[in-house]
């Protein structure tokens, strides 16, 4: 800090860079109790990991699942932490999008709160698609004004996209996300079997995320959805090698397209975690589906496919000016279309648009930034 003396008094400038360290780990079965990562994998290898289990504390974890995942998986999480003797509770909610508000996390607070944790060394662990791990965010950076939390993401969504990087947030006044916080959490475990429960919709919700990283800045991506894309959604994205058992001299197209999308996201992240910059790639789609979401009654479209809406139209829109050929455009749509996603709704009006743009440039600090794509993964 520095001190400036002026007639008026003194003036105190306090300047603190804030440092967040997370991890983001892939893993596959998570829920098999040889594997310690859902209990420590935030904590990393090393000396800490070792005094942590051979502490006298019995170990505690509050763990808020989504109620569908619950039924799903609840009883091998149950059977994960009893079989490591840690005393766990579990609580199911149903974290839906209607949900998605302040009231839900006062809930989850209360629970947390009753049960009494140790905010240094027992961190919350939020498990389901975006809407739980946003609201349980949300809650854990309020709680004693920041706990440790960790994501567990059920979604390829969520996988891809909620888990990478720092926000959390609940719905609020009729508003998309219009409450939340950027505090990332102390980790993300990412187990892409969970997909396999997935309905189909679902993965093609995910996928939109995938094609929006592809469509910015990874031509071989593009080409992979493009190509593969449809097998992908058949196949859930998971890995073939657990069938085949082929050999892993060439990465499998699941393996290799979360992968991708992943570290696109995280270089766009990373940077930028707190969204200073507002020249932002990931913005791609989240212009006007915003509020196509947001006014969408049932039945209701799912984020992704909204954010398809909004990239084609963009797509278009930059045909329109001359940045992407006929060819590259039929190319995209195709694509989109491919991944079983919408590329037009009705909803998605001039008028809608415009009161987007709108919207936008009141946050935009008078100027108003929308990426475009200028040829197949370039933008
Ligand atoms: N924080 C971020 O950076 C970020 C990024 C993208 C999206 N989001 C938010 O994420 C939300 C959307 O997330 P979502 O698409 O994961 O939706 P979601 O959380 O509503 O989950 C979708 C549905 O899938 C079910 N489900 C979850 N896992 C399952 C499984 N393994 N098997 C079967 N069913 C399962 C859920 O019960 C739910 O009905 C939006 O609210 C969006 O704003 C946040
Ligand atoms: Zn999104």
């Amino acid at each position: 800090s520095y001190e400036n003396r002026s007639q008026q008094g003194v003036t105190w400038t306090v300047v603190s860079p804030i440092i967040f360290t997370y991890r983001i780990i892939q893993c596959r079965d998570l829920l098999d109790p040889g594997n310690d990562a859902l209990l420590w994998g935030h904590v990393g290898d090393g000396a800490l990991t070792g005094a942590a289990r051979n502490g006298s504390k019995p170990v505690r974890r509050f763990v808020v699942i989504d109620e569908t995942v619950h039924r799903l998986y609840g009883p091998r999480f149950a059977r994960y932490f009893e079989a490591w003797g840690v005393e766990a509770k579990i609580l199911p909610l149903a974290t839906t999008e209607e949900n998605k508000s302040l009231e839900l996390v006062a809930k989850i607070l209360e629970e947390v709160h009753e049960f009494g944790i140790d905010r240094r060394a027992e961190p919350i662990i939020a498990v389901g698609g975006g809407v739980c791990l946003d609201t349980v965010g949300l809650a854990a950076s309020l709680y004693r004004r920041r706990t440790p939390y960790i994501r567990v993401p059920t979604t390829l969504l969520a996988y891809v996209d909620a888990s990478v990087g720092a926000k959390t947030g609940v719905n609020f006044a009729g508003g998309k996300n219009k409450l939340g916080s950027y505090v990332p959490p102390v980790a993300s475990l990412l187990d892409c079997s969970f997909f396999q429960t997935l309905p189909r919709r679902q993965i093609s919700n995910g996928l939109a995320e995938m094609l929006k990283m592809a469509l910015m800045k990874h031509p071989g991506l593009f080409r992979l959805l493009e190509a593969d894309g449809r097998k992908l959604l058949c196949a859930k994205l998971q890995p073939c090698d657990a069938i085949s058992g082929s050999s892993s001299e060439q990465e499998d197209g699941a393996v290799a397209s979360t992968r991708i999308a992943i570290e696109t996201m995280l270089e766009e992240l990373a940077p930028n975690l707190w969204e200073d910059d507002l020249d932002r790639l990931v913005d791609f789609g989240h212009l006007v589906s915003p509020e196509l979401e947001m006014q969408r009654v049932l039945p209701a479209l799912l984020h992704g496919e909204a954010v398809n809406i909004d990239m084609a139209f963009m797509v278009y829109l930059a045909h329109q000016k001359g940045l992407l050929t006929g060819d590259e455009k039929e190319r995209i749509i195709r694509c989109m279309r491919g991944l079983e996603l919408p590329v037009w709704h009705r909803d998605c009006t001039l008028d809608l648009v415009r009161q987007s743009l709108q919207e936008r440039l009141k946050h935009s600090a008078g100027s108003l930034r929308m990426p475009l794509p200028t040829g197949l993964g370039r933008a």
